[in-house]
């Protein structure tokens, strides 16, 4: 099939390098033209495991392509994706700008008829803004869909391929049978996982599913918190919940408040629609508050041991990221702890595999990026531990503990077992562990 996906970022080039493989003969558009230079020599500029040998095997093969030429794709095109950024605009709701620009430069192209796909997350009732707006340019009849993504950055190639569940939100047979049969090879094994449901259903089935993901991070943030006061340690009652099966044992694990792209805005732009109807949401309220207040428990904690003036002390950081196996540093927790022990006058020399790029953007050079995880704790007075990268769960301690300047270990991520820790001479603190 030909398929166009407009914006190639995290999902759109997640989405357009999958449907390639699995056949189809996908143009990914984007309006930076630069990323679309780099696309076209085979560079990916985004890190996700996975994506960059399906980019050069997909366009060297002939199946995936990039341009900033929208109409020509479109034109060429059955199922055209819309996966433009929704940043959250002032209030909090999301900003559809970009999208509904996309939905009228497809309707000034729209030569047969298509499928338009709302593959960004967008708030219930913007695929029939984007139907409006493709119609304003034009007579030929078209049909609408929601498609909401649910891959998980540093997982996203798997999570496409392997979707747990595939959410189609159509009102026509036509759009209908087109997704089924575009998404059929990835849904083939385990069952027919395509959820057919109404558009308004799709829409908030994305939101509802982030914003209840969110709800259990904040839930077991407050658990850890709780369990810190009390002498009790949250892995253990983690651990106890988790093997009840309505609870379910995933997403479970205490740190240091959720980040990313998704969970803030999307939980933010879900009160915002709520609101604007005379809803209120006041549990997501609640989970949000949590998080704001999580995200600054890493810089309470450093303080708390530290003291409040940081002048002359050293911090070193593992991780940057958001999460593990990303570049992605938006609305990371690392940014309000790197911010907040610059302010205090802490040098901080922070290591991380993957995001020291995306890191530069915001810190400039006011960060000391370390080449290794153990050159950011040469001299250091504390170690804070911020992103749970493979690499960081089984370092060589004793190198740790000679290297640190005091062995001072803040866990953001559970890592290691305080008792462990501390019979190796570190002063070591998780989020809700006991402590020895
Ligand atoms: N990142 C995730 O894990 C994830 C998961 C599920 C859903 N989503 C949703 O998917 C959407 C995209 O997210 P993302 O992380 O890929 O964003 P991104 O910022 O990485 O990518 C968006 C891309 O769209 C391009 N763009 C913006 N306006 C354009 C226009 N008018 N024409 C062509 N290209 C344009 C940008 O240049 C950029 O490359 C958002 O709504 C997001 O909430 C993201």
């Amino acid at each position: 099939m030909h398929v166009t996906v407009v914006g190639s970022g995290y999902v759109g080039l997640v989405a357009g390098a999958c449907l390639a493989e699995t056949g189809n003969d996908v143009v990914c558009v984007d309006n930076d033209a630069e990323k679309i230079a780099r696309l076209t020599q085979n560079e990916v500029p985004i890190y996700e495991p996975g994506l960059e040998p399906m980019v050069q095997r997909n366009q060297a093969e002939g199946r995936l392509s990039f341009t900033t030429d929208l109409g020509d794709a479109v034109r060429r095109s059955k199922v055209v994706f819309i996966a433009v950024g929704t940043p959250p605009g002032e209030d909090g709701s999301a900003d559809l700008s970009h999208v509904l620009a996309v939905a009228g430069a497809i309707g000034r192209h729209m030569n047969e008829p298509k499928v338009v796909v709302t593959k960004s997350t967008v708030p219930v009732g913007t695929a029939e803004k984007v139907r409006a707006a493709v119609s304003a340019e034009t007579t030929t009849p078209f049909w609408v869909c929601a498609n909401p993504e649910f891959l998980k950055e540093g997982a996203a190639i798997d999570d496409f391929m392997r979707p747990d569940r595939v959410i189609v939100g159509v009102d026509s047979d036509d759009a209908r049978e087109l997704m089924e049969e575009l998404y059929a090879p990835f849904t083939r094994q385990g069952g027919n996982r395509i959820i057919v449901m109404d558009i308004a259903s799709a829409e908030v089935t994305k939101y509802a599913a982030n914003a209840m993901l969110a709800t259990r991070i904040s839930f077991m943030n407050q658990i850890a918190n709780f369990c810190e006061q009390v002498g009790a340690d949250v892995s253990q009652v983690r651990l106890g919940i988790g093997s009840d099966q309505r609870i379910g044992r995933a997403f479970l694990y205490p740190g240091p408040g959720y980040g990313g792209s998704c969970f803030p805005k999307d939980v933010k732009a879900l009160i915002r629609t709520a609101s604007n109807l005379g809803v209120r949401l006041d549990l997501l309220e609640a989970v949000e508050t949590v998080n704001e207040r999580q995200k600054r428990v890493l810089l309470e904690k450093t303080l708390r041991f530290l003291g409040s003036d940081l002048h002359g002390k050293t911090v070193g950081l593992w991780g940057l990221a958001f999460k593990a196996e990303t570049d992605d540093m938006r609305e990371s927790p690392a940014i309000p702890l790197v911010c907040g022990l610059l302010d205090a006058g802490a040098r901080v020399q922070a290591h991380d595999p993957k995001a020291v790029d995306s890191a530069r953007t915001i810190f400039g050079d006011r960060v000391l990026y370390a080449a290794d995880p153990y050159s950011a704790v040469h001299g250091a007075d504390a170690l804070v531990i911020v992103t749970e990268w493979l690499q960081y769960r089984n370092p060589d301690f004793p190198r740790l503990r000679q290297l640190l300047r005091r062995p001072l270990l803040i866990d953001g991520r559970n890592l290691y077992e305080p008792d462990r820790l501390t019979a190796m001479g570190f002063e070591y603190h998780g989020i809700g562990r006991r402590k020895p």
